[in-house]
């Protein structure tokens, strides 16, 4: 059966992402063809946390699959003064035909989910970012294929959402996925260990290490901000802790020599990653970024179309 919603895919099987991201391909070849997909639809756009792509790229997609996009800032929403997440969810189903939201805590994308009546797609929590791997698999597909089997994808940086979904995206499609960080900052434990039991059954492979030699061979290497939205670093530790997992030019060099490097933006040069390696010619992250709007649009098509 269809999934109902993206909050995270460890509830999808890997068909649904395998066909979301052959209808992500077609939307991106013919982007004239959905014009109507989603005519007279509307789209509630919560936002948490501040967004570039993800608010763009969710408003250009509904404006062009001939639907509306409703911005919504909690700031100015009446959850913000104390409504409950089930009662904002049954009221927006009232009015809209989906929900994304980008919050802090993934309960409440779970609660949104569990109380709306429409499809919830969870536009980055603190615990997952499903959307951005989904482009990122699409950017991975249009490099090298479409069978990603036995790839080898190397995480380098802070075990977070972006960890997290990418190790989930990787065993359902049976990669290799390795999440390289410094010890204290590696993902999150019960994540992990969910991900490595559903590698199991699609010939995956998980890793999760502290040395950076196991970046060896890899044929997509990924990293992301050392610190994420709503996080602080005081006196500077977690920066001093991360720098020597910096993507630079020698770890590229210790890739397959036909790597890809993505990010999933906003990146900080001179942190995460040197100008010489995202500014370089393995540096596939602006398709990365523009992808978030064809997988996007698919993710719609599919649980709103
Ligand atoms: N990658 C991503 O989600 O970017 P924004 O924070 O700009 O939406
Ligand atoms: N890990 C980052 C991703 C930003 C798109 C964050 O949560 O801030």
């Amino acid at each position: 059966m269809k999934p109902k919603h993206l909050t995270t895919l460890l509830l999808w099987e890997p068909r649904h992402i395998r066909e979301v991201l052959d209808l992500a391909r077609k939307v991106k070849k013919d982007r004239d063809k959905y014009r109507k997909a989603l005519k007279g639809q509307s789209l509630a756009m919560i936002f948490e946390k501040p967004s570039t792509r993800t608010r763009v790229s969710f408003t250009v997609a509904m404006w062009e699959l001939g639907g509306q996009p409703i911005y919504l800032s909690t700031l100015d929403m009446q959850l913000g003064r104390g409504e409950t997440i089930g009662d904002t969810a049954k009221v927006l189903s009232r009015y809209v035909h989906g929900i994304m939201a980008r919050t802090f805590k993934q309960s409440t994308i779970d609660d949104l989910a569990q109380f709306a009546a429409v499809p919830v797609i969870n536009g980055l929590s603190d615990l997952y970012h499903p959307c951005q791997v989904l482009a990122d698999l699409q950017t991975v597909q249009e490099r090298f294929g479409k069978n990603v089997e036995g790839l080898h994808l190397a995480y380098i940086g802070d075990g977070n959402n972006m960890a997290h979904s990418l190790m989930i995206i990787g065993a359902k499609l049976g990669m290799k996925v390795t999440c390289i960080g410094p010890k204290g900052f590696l993902p999150n434990p019960g994540v992990v260990k969910e991900v490595q039991r559903v590698a199991k059954q699609h010939k995956a492979v998980i890793e999760v290490t502290s040395d950076l030699e196991q970046v060896k061979g890899a044929n997509v290497v990924v990293t992301d901000t050392w610190m994420s939205m709503g996080q602080s670093d005081p006196g500077g530790t977690k920066m001093k802790t991360f720098k020597p997992y910096q993507v630079t030019q020698e770890v590229m060099r210790r890739a397959d020599k036909d790597a890809i490097f993505l990010h999933c933006l906003p990146c900080h040069r001179g942190e995460e990653v040197t100008g010489e390696v995202i500014d370089g010619p393995q540096s596939a992250v602006f398709d990365e970024a523009e992808n978030r709007l064809h997988a996007q649009k698919a993710v719609m098509i599919y649980l709103m179309g």
